[in-house]
């Protein structure tokens, strides 16, 4: 269902460097499938696309279907993991017509909120509240302010019945409230760290909401466990040995806007996964051919030796296609006919190859069509990549030792003295 193409990737690594990393590469995938690396305790994603809990999924579908028939707008609190897989999927597959779910909490910015506020209007809304720890700040200050203008529209017991509590199963400051409050609870289970959770209720409540076929999702992410292994270990080779070559910057190129979001989730599976002990290679990312008006030139005539491409290469879009007119007066008319989609192909194509030939190392992800089932897969084969990626570079792909840094900064200006 997905094909990693290497043809632009074969001047800069070899069959004998591929030779080297391979047993490393086995040995990465042997320390995940038997739970032997570190932080193996948060190892639950790689056999979740099985072993997900069915109930709680037939729950999430109930809760969604009341959630679409109540209300026009779903306002989904969280931040990192527990936003960026939503948003990049509801972006990618929503149904316009269903509800819209709109994203706060993931940031302090009152202009987002007050845009979210305008955005909303008079629709009727719930709330979907996501946080594992339940402490988290964005997510805290959003809920905080969102729960009260529900209660001011609904009243403290209407509120109570549109309030969706994701969040650990035993323990936190939100499962408490959810609780006492009585609101509807999902759960984010112990062994699935953040970055690793899209296909948990953390993203599963807000996407069925949004009429994404969330079974299509994780038939997509079972065919990924069974089949994705080779693609894995050979995408995360070749990271790796472009990293050990100085390649330390990998943009993740696409055609499709709509990718946007993916591409954040990307970054932080991939940064959050490997950025620790001083080392880790940065995920940057463009959208072509928009940024190759701007970032082209730095690409094509900037420094070599720094930066890689992994493109994202979807065959189908949508069944519709534009036709151009193609016009003599505009200089157009060798186009006529042909459609929209197939120059953006076209473009894809072209790009990879003048990267490609000119010292850029190129490789492509290539996806058949835009689908529930083919995102599931790319989204297991991501998160299969990025733990390979991280234990052979020698670090725990499941922590974050270092975010809380800030964090504690932050805790000792708000209130002194106590950000330990
Ligand atoms: O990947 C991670 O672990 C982080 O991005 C967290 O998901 C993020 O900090 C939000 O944490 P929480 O769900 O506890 O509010």
């Amino acid at each position: 269902m997905l094909k990693l193409n290497t043809t632009y990737i074969k001047s800069f690594v070899s069959d004998d460097e591929m030779a080297n990393i391979w047993p490393r590469m086995e040995q990465a995938y042997d320390q995940i499938m038997h739970g032997t690396g570190k932080g193996s305790e948060l190892l639950g994603w790689r056999d979740w696309p099985e072993t997900y809990d069915k109930k709680e999924f037939a729950r999430i579908k109930r809760a969604a279907q009341k959630i679409r028939s109540s209300s026009g707008v779903l306002i989904t609190i969280g931040i990192g993991g527990s936003y960026l897989g939503a948003r990049a999927v509801v972006e990618l597959l929503g149904d316009y017509n269903a509800t819209e779910a709109l994203f706060v909490g993931k940031d302090l910015s009152e202009t987002a909120y007050r845009r979210a506020m305008r955005k909303m209007g008079d629709r009727d809304w719930s709330i979907n509240i996501i946080s594992k720890s339940g402490t988290t700040l964005e997510p805290s200050l959003a809920f905080d302010v969102f729960r009260e203008k529900l209660i001011e529209r609904y009243g403290r017991a209407g509120a109570k019945q549109r309030i969706y509590a994701t969040t650990d199963a035993e323990t936190g400051i939100l499962h408490d409230v959810a609780k006492r409050e009585g609101y509807a609870m999902f759960t984010i289970p112990d062994d699935i760290g953040g970055r690793y959770s899209v296909l948990t209720a953390v993203g599963l409540l807000p996407l069925a909401a949004a009429g994404v076929d969330i079974d299509g999702l994780m038939s997509g992410a079972r065919e990924a466990k069974k089949h994705c292994a080779p693609e894995a270990m050979t995408y995360a080779a070749i990271r790796n040995i472009l990293y050990k070559k100085g390649f330390s910057v990998e943009s993740l190129a696409y055609f499709e806007p709509s990718f946007g979001q993916m591409s954040k989730w990307w970054q932080q599976l991939l940064g959050e996964s490997e950025g620790k002990n001083q080392r880790g290679i940065l995920p940057d990312s463009m959208i072509f051919t928009t940024d190759l008006h701007s970032l082209g030139q730095f690409i094509q005539g900037g420094p070599r030796g720094q930066l890689f491409e992994t493109f994202l290469h979807i065959g189908q879009m949508l069944n519709e296609k534009i036709t151009l007119p193609g016009s003599a007066d505009l200089g157009l008319d060798y186009l006529a006919g042909k459609n929209l989609a197939s120059i953006n192909q076209i473009a894809y194509q072209a790009t990879i190859a003048a990267h490609g030939k000119d010292g850029v190392p190129a490789m492509s992800i290539n996806i058949p069509k835009l689908g529930s089932r083919e995102i599931g897969y790319f989204i297991y084969f991501m998160e299969m990549s990025a733990a390979l990626s991280a234990y052979v570079m020698g670090v725990n792909p499941f922590d974050q030792p270092d975010v809380e840094a800030y964090k504690k900064e932050m805790q000792n200006l708000l209130q002194p003295g106590t950000g330990k």
